[in-house]
């Protein structure tokens, strides 16, 4: 029988396709024991790897926008312990729609999905991570204020910025924490959300962002890194 007392846990939430998917891909490459979550009606794809896993990959559903949602799953996992929960899940807005433009209502839709649901994941499930464990979410370099000279895709930076400014906010009042929290900039992907001109590929992404990860595994304080473990800016 395989001894899995080594085998290290992550919670991946908003892994269906894109950038998600392909962190579940690279934890299991790694070894690692992966509950991953999709929305009620896209866990096909995350049912259809796992069924090859022996187990390693676990599949949930989840819409974190859904507070009801996330407490069940909650309930579900309660008696889990993870080395790393992960929030991966974002939306955006229609790139050329600046403030100027968009309805109150993708307004909310946007700041909602993006700055205050993966916060109330973190918040609710932050219980199950162990002492020495790392919190991430996937913020962007557009969530930068230092680095917008350009202006463009306005309220998704907003959102973004927002994030990581709650992020700050929870670092604060978590201080003598010993565990790591991460945002993380994966660099532009070409996915649905990052569109076919985008610079990178997920490949030349996401490995790089699960080393960046482990490689601050254990440091403790709140850090907002690329993919290639450079630091960005606030
Ligand atoms: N691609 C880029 O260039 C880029 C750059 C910087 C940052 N990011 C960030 O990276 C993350 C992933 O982006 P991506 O490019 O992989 O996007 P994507 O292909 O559009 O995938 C988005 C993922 O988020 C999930 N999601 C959306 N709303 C959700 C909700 N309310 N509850 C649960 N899951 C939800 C989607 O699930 P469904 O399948 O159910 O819709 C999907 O799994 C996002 O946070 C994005 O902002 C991306």
């Amino acid at each position: 029988m395989q001894d899995n007392s080594a085998q290290k846990t992550v919670l991946l939430i908003g892994a269906s396709r894109g950038l998600g998917f392909a962190m579940v891909e690279e934890y299991l490459k790694r070894g690692w024991r992966v509950i991953a979550t999709g929305r009620e009606g896209s866990t096909e794809k995350l049912r259809q790897l796992s069924a090859g896993t022996q187990g390693a990959l676990e599949v949930e559903a989840v819409d974190i926008t859904i507070p009801d949602q996330v407490a069940a799953l909650h309930g579900r996992l309660m008696d889990r312990r993870l080395d790393v929960l992960f929030v991966n899940a974002g939306v955006k807005n229609d790139d050329l729609e600046t403030i100027a433009d968009i309805s109150t209502e993708e307004f909310v839709r946007v700041m909602v999905t993006n700055s205050l649901s993966p916060m109330r994941l973190i918040e609710a499930f932050q219980d199950l991570v162990q002492p020495a464990g790392t919190i991430g979410v996937m913020s962007s370099g557009q969530g930068s204020l230092t680095n917008n000279t350009n202006g463009n895709y306005e309220v998704y930076r907003a959102s973004k910025a927002a994030l990581n400014m709650l992020m700050r906010s929870f670092a604060a009042r978590h201080r003598d924490d010993a565990r790591t929290l991460l945002l993380m900039a994966p660099g532009w992907v070409r996915t649905d959300m990052g569109g076919p001109d985008a610079r990178l590929s997920i490949a030349e992404s996401i490995p790089n962002l699960l080393s960046t990860m482990e490689a601050y595994e254990g440091r403790s304080g709140l850090h907002y890194l690329d993919y290639l473990g450079r630091v960005v800016p606030w």
